[in-house]
């Protein structure tokens, strides 16, 4: 699995880093003539100095949430009030980059709990199509001004799924605002369950009528770590939204394997594109209720 691989690929890269400076380090101090003796303490002494960078990142990603959130519930009373058209547009607009900029902390965060097996799945019983409801109301504001219609289209005997409901939701909901961003007006966004997922399984999908993912890439989008080539053909393609960080994917699939589930995009270019969701329902719920 392409999220998996990045572990792995990282100390490979210091390994190299740390020979070659071994070797000069070694060569000039006589420390180690052979280049190899200060190979393994280099190398771990670059792992606790990423590690010390990655909690230091991480801890000043998390200090952000709060005032971050404080900024958006005043942003959120200001816009309740009277103002003119010119200060709404104002308003709204800050509003806007507040909640993208909350959506990446979190995806941040939740990356870096998963990969370091920090998550433990909150299950309970929801129901997919109260939990699709949610989200769509969350993005209605949003697809309102891409001029995006957004559907629901559910199973009737699909009631009840044990999930992390916060993870989830969360999925669908990077999931929707990517058919959002790659949409263009007048487009449809549909949210469905799905038929075909077989035994002990259920499949949930976000289709668009957006502008598609060409075959090549339609892996490499789910990968953290395959910026460079994907990352920059993509972009010269003009296929990445302006500003487009590459965590959403990269989470949803984190969060969907933390179910034992898998996901996967069927997309054609210029046409659109259906990202499906396969579920277990067969983990067992600590907790009880539906959402
Ligand atoms: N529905 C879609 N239609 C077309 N392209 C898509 C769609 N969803 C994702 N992509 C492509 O996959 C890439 C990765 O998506 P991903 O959600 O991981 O990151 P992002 O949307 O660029 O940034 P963010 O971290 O804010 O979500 C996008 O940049 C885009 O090129
Ligand atoms: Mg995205």
């Amino acid at each position: 699995m392409s999220a998996g691989k990045a572990p792995a690929a990282a100390p490979a890269r210091l390994a190299r880093k740390g020979s070659m400076r071994g070797r000069a380090l070694g060569n000039r101090r006589g420390a180690c003539p052979n280049g190899v003796a200060g190979e393994p303490e280099q190398i771990a002494s670059l792992q606790r100095l990423l590690e010390r960078k990655t909690t230091l990142v991480r801890m000043m990603v998390h200090d952000m949430k709060g005032p971050l959130s404080s900024i958006m519930a005043n942003l959120d009373l200001l816009e309740k009030s009277r103002l003119r058209a010119q200060e709404r547009e104002c308003v709204e607009t800050a509003l806007m980059g507040c909640q993208d900029l909350f959506h990446m902390v979190q995806n941040l965060l939740e990356i870096g709990k998963m990969e370091q097996g920090q998550v433990e799945l909150n299950l309970s019983i929801v129901d997919p199509e109260q939990l699709f409801r949610e989200v769509v109301k969350k993005m209605a504001r949003l697809s309102e001004q891409k001029g995006i219609r957004l559907r629901i289209e559910c199973r009737s005997d699909v009631r009840s799924l044990p999930v992390d409901a916060h993870l989830l939701e969360r999925i669908i909901h990077n999931l929707v605002l990517n058919a959002l961003a790659y949409s263009k007006p007048e487009g449809e966004v549909v949210l469905s369950t799905l038929d075909g997922a077989g035994e002990g399984k259920i499949r949930l999908a976000v289709s668009d009528t957006g502008i598609g993912i060409p075959p090549e890439y339609q892996e490499a989008i789910f990968d953290l770590y395959a910026q460079g080539e994907s990352w920059q053909g993509m972009k010269n393609r003009g296929i990445r939204a302006p500003g487009s960080v590459g965590l959403g994917l990269a989470f949803c699939r984190l969060a969907t394997e933390q179910h034992g589930g898998k996901i996967w995009v069927q997309s054609t270019p210029g046409k659109g594109s259906t990202f499906f969701v396969e579920l277990p329902t067969d983990l067992t719920p600590y907790g009880s209720g539906l959402m």
